[in-house]
């Protein structure tokens, strides 16, 4: 940019129309000078956080005492490796405990016992605590009572914790991306992959009602019908309905089985868990049918076996594939990361003094 500060001087003799003429030069120059200015700030400012960016250190995440199988993937870089997550370093090793600024627990390890919570250990200034659980409320353990006090930050599929790592979720769908083809050979009206069975589980009684008002295809180690992991997705898309019933009820828990086993094999999800607006806060708009929308599980059945006979209604329920893709989020790598993501967010101080109560919260 160059500047021509000497239209700026006023000459000595002037007619009005020149000084016309030199009064919008120099509103010019001030414009340029302005812009000047402008430029100058906006081009520090990228500069400044570029060198704060380059200089900004590491956040780095403990995994504390998490088992090899939890850990098979985990490496220093990964982050940045494989979700492009910078300044963050994951850890497994205790002697950098000093060091972490979050030390993950994992619920799952504490429930079962195999992990104890280093309490005796003073904590560095500023050093988090995250409570970790991909679990429901009802399976995260007996020991919760016992939590209070003592983490900082919670990192579950709930949407109100610190960091959300749902089973999946969805997205705009990019004019390159292709479209899942809605499979059209349906054998099956309904099918449904249970391992465990309880009488008492109200999806159970549902199952039970529904079976007796149209045909369920049950597979599963429960009904001694098995499917390989290769042969889960293919089974389910010559199913018209998928039973996406949760086995445990519970605020937020939609798990793989609304995100996998029906979204990507291309059957309508029929779902039991959460009540519906929690379902319509996170799933496709128009992608799922939820047993609480029925006065009874008998109109639900007649329900379902309408839309089946009803090509134009049906494919209503895959609309949503034009405009929107599903991204399931079930590993652990992620999962992590996603701490990283969310660490300028934190607030400054949290505590949370009764975990219990924020677990089993509806
Ligand atoms: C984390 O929790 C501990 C224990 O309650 C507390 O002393 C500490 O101030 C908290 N730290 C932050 C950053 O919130």
């Amino acid at each position: 940019m160059f500047l021509n500060t000497k239209d700026c001087n006023h000459p000595r003799e002037v007619t009005s129309a020149s000084m016309k003429k030199y009064l919008f030069r120099c509103i010019l120059c001030v414009l340029m000078l302005i812009r000047l200015y402008v430029w100058l700030i906006g081009y520090s400012s990228p500069a400044v956080s570029l060198s704060d960016n380059s200089e900004q250190r590491n956040v780095t995440i403990l995994l504390w005492h998490w088992n090899a199988e939890h850990a098979r993937a985990v490496s220093q870089n990964m982050c940045w490796e494989r979700f492009n997550i910078p300044h963050c370093k994951v850890m497994m090793q205790d002697a950098l405990y000093m060091k972490a600024d979050v030390v993950v627990f994992n619920n799952l390890e504490l429930a079962r016992g195999r992990l104890k919570l280093p309490m005796e250990l003073p904590r560095p200034p500023g050093q988090r605590w995250a409570w970790m659980s991909v679990q429901s409320a009802n399976n995260n353990g007996k020991l919760l009572g016992e939590y209070g006090g003592v983490f900082n930050l919670t990192v579950s599929y709930r949407r109100d914790a610190d960091v959300i790592i749902p089973y999946g979720g969805f997205i705009p769908r990019e004019s390159g991306d292709p479209v899942d083809d809605i499979p059209i050979k349906k054998t099956d009206l309904v099918c449904w992959v249970v391992s465990h069975y309880k009488d008492s589980f109200r999806r159970s009684q549902v199952y039970k009602e529904l079976s007796a008002v149209i045909p369920v295809k049950v597979y599963g180690r429960w009904s001694n019908n098995l499917l390989a992991p290769n042969d889960l997705l293919p089974t389910i898309s010559r199913c018209y309905f998928y039973l996406a019933f949760e086995n445990s009820i519970a605020k937020d828990y939609i798990t793989e089985k609304l995100w996998i086993n029906s979204y990507q094999s291309g059957a309508v999800p029929v779902v039991l868990g959460p009540p519906v607006e929690q379902y319509e806060a996170v799933a496709p708009p128009h992608s799922f049918i939820h047993v609480d929308e029925f006065a009874s599980v008998k109109e639900l059945g007649e329900y379902l076996q309408e839309l089946a006979g009803d090509a134009k209604r049906y494919g209503e329920y895959m609309q949503w594939k034009r405009d929107w893709k599903v991204q399931p989020s079930i590993n652990k790598e992620w999962r992590v990361c996603q701490i990283c993501l969310r660490y300028p967010s934190f607030p400054p101080h949290k505590v949370y003094t009764d975990l219990e109560a924020w677990v089993k919260a509806t």
